[in-house]
């Protein structure tokens, strides 16, 4: 399947960036804006394709997209496919597996049909688990809306910076990743690219110094994704405050 055009990307630009107060201010406006992207999505093609970021800082947005389907019953939870960005290489129950906090955090609470749900296999190992997941993604390109958070050296999904990885894949089986598990696998910059909204969420202090050298221009993996349609970049004052 041949990508889009590369004219048709487009980097984040810095008026896509907005520092927000809390972490709490950002799950919020994190949720307002996959809903509306959900919403339009189902209404346009009857189908929502998100690619959920892994780690801690999701978690809130996701607690309170779970919250909204009870709530609200705004949701319709059965047009909703979920893909993950990325995926440690550990047993299938354990608890530092990203699926099992997208579980934890929203799929126990809502009606996502099984066959919706496209995990990573990453029990079988990053090589055959990476093989797999490619077939999925093929199919399942372009993505509606891709969530991505930022580790503390300006990595995304597991892609680290100084790692260089295949162009020709959309999906890299990862073997020295400096976060722990050191064997992950991971969506590729071009798979993450191609989506129609790209939401980034980095909260805490810790991140200053890397959200610092994203802003002006330092060539970290978060700054390589881009995307065919709208940006979000929302950051908490202790990430951000010094930028936008
Ligand atoms: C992972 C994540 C990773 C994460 C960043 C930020 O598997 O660890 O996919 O890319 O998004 O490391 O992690 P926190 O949100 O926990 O700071």
């Amino acid at each position: 399947m041949m990508p889009p055009d590369k004219a048709l990307y487009k980097t984040p630009a810095k008026s896509d960036w907005i520092v927000m107060l809390t972490a709490d201010d950002v799950a919020l406006q994190a949720r307002d804006i996959i809903m509306q992207a959900a919403n339009k999505a189902i209404e346009d093609r009857g189908i929502f394709k998100i690619v959920l970021a892994g780690g801690t800082t999701p978690e809130k947005v996701y607690r309170l997209l779970a919250e909204e389907s009870i709530g609200t019953q705004a949701c319709d939870w059965k047009r909703w496919h979920l893909y993950l960005g990325d995926e440690r290489c550990l047993s299938i129950d354990d608890p530092q597996r990203n699926s099992q906090m997208v579980k934890r955090t929203l799929l126990d609470k809502v009606d996502i049909p099984n066959g919706n749900v496209h995990f990573i296999a990453a029990e079988l190992g990053a090589k055959e688990a990476a093989r797999r997941y490619q077939k999925t993604i093929e199919q399942a390109l372009p993505f509606d809306m891709v969530i991505l958070g930022m580790g503390e050296d300006g990595h995304t999904a597991s892609l680290f910076p100084g790692h260089r990885h295949r162009t020709d894949e959309l999906v890299h089986a990862i073997h020295d990743a400096p976060k722990p598990p050191p064997d992950r696998v991971s969506l590729s910059v071009r798979a993450l690219s191609e989506n129609k909204n790209l939401l980034i969420i980095v909260t805490g202090s810790s991140k200053r110094e890397s959200v610092e050298k994203w802003y002006e221009g330092e060539d970290l993996p978060i700054a390589a994704i881009s995307t065919l349609g709208t940006v979000n970049i929302l950051l908490d004052h202790e990430a951000g405050s010094r930028n936008a």
